[in-house]
């Protein structure tokens, strides 16, 4: 058995000082953005009492599926990199990049440079780059799959892209880890869902994510961006894929979204027949202590019949 804690959205701040200089980019609407909601509503001592949570229940593997940063600057950037060694080595900890940690043109390259011991596939050359997604490890009896939908947008825009080469190595990727028996996990930071995020968020290529699900299979997508802890369902070759977002990891308690949530995911069973069990944990009102909020099996005998009908609906588009 596999088990995997899954956070996202850190949203790490306070922002380090910055010039006119840095600011003369999208990052003045950003900044804005931070000191109208960010600031008010993320906190680094959220995020230390779910890491806290994180490390006592002891996962075998965790995911982060980004937005580890808010502007991308430089000190940010680096900030991250240390908050990183806090949360685990590279080996023990998977990482890939949100719309925030792309936000202006070149920060993307920044990060996977300073992220890199996160971000790397098993036997890929060094170092990451925007380019060497998706990246693949194996641990235990799954086969972890790194996405990047990260890519820098126009300013008020937090959409995500996913193209035709990174779909192409997803698909080969999936087979291969087919062939060994692995129960694939697929990291990526926007939804890969029609309607899960609204149109200015949204993820480009989401039929083409679709295809690649229908033709390949997979057996979990882990998703953030939305900051909402929800479950979607997509049609796979070998069967329902459970699609699961997280609450951001350092929300407080009163804001417009949920309050600081992660995910423990135990992986169990053998090819062809696997158990998937989802836990969510996270702060509730009038209490700084993580608590557990619900369970729920990924089974897709659990799949709402309406959903799926919806999505035969579009299929038959
Ligand atoms: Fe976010
Ligand atoms: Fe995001």
């Amino acid at each position: 058995m596999l088990r995997l804690a899954h956070l996202s959205d850190v949203h790490l701040g306070p922002l380090p000082d910055i010039s006119y200089r840095e600011l003369a980019s999208k990052r003045i609407t950003g900044y804005i953005n931070w000191q109208r909601n960010r600031k008010a509503n993320l906190h680094d001592h959220v995020i230390g009492l779910i890491l806290d949570d994180i490390k006592a229940q002891a996962p075998d593997h965790i995911a982060v599926t980004g937005d580890l940063v808010n502007l991308a600057l430089d000190a940010e950037v680096e900030f991250a990199r240390q908050w990183l060694e806090l949360v685990g080595p590279g080996d023990d900890v998977s990482v890939v990049p949100g719309n925030h940690d792309a936000y202006v043109p070149g920060a993307l390259d920044k990060a996977c440079r300073a992220w890199g011991d996160w971000m790397w596939g098993d036997g890929m050359d060094r170092p990451a780059h925007r380019g060497a997604f998706p990246y693949m490890r194996v641990r235990g009896n799954a086969a972890l799959i790194g996405v990047s939908s990260a890519r820098a947008t126009a300013p008020f825009m937090a959409s995500g892209y996913f193209g035709s080469t990174q779909a192409r190595r997803l698909g080969r990727m999936l087979d291969e880890a087919k062939t060994k028996g692995l129960c694939r996990v697929i990291m990526i930071h926007h939804p890969p869902v029609r309607g899960a995020a609204p149109q200015h968020k949204r993820l480009f290529g989401i039929g083409r994510f679709k295809k690649v699900m229908e033709k390949h299979g997979a057996e979990l997508v882990l998703h953030g961006h939305t900051h909402l802890p929800s479950l979607y369902w997509l049609d796979g070759r070998d069967g329902d894929v459970p699609v699961v977002g997280v609450a951001a990891a350092g929300q407080a308690v009163g804001g417009s979204k949920p309050a600081a949530q992660f995910n423990l995911i135990e992986i169990d069973g053998e090819p062809n027949a696997w158990t998937l069990n989802l836990q969510r944990r996270g702060l509730v009102a009038d209490s700084d202590r993580i608590q557990h909020i619900v369970a729920q099996s990924l089974d897709a005998a659990e799949r709402p019949q309406v959903q799926k009908l919806i999505a035969s609906r579009s299929h038959a588009k």
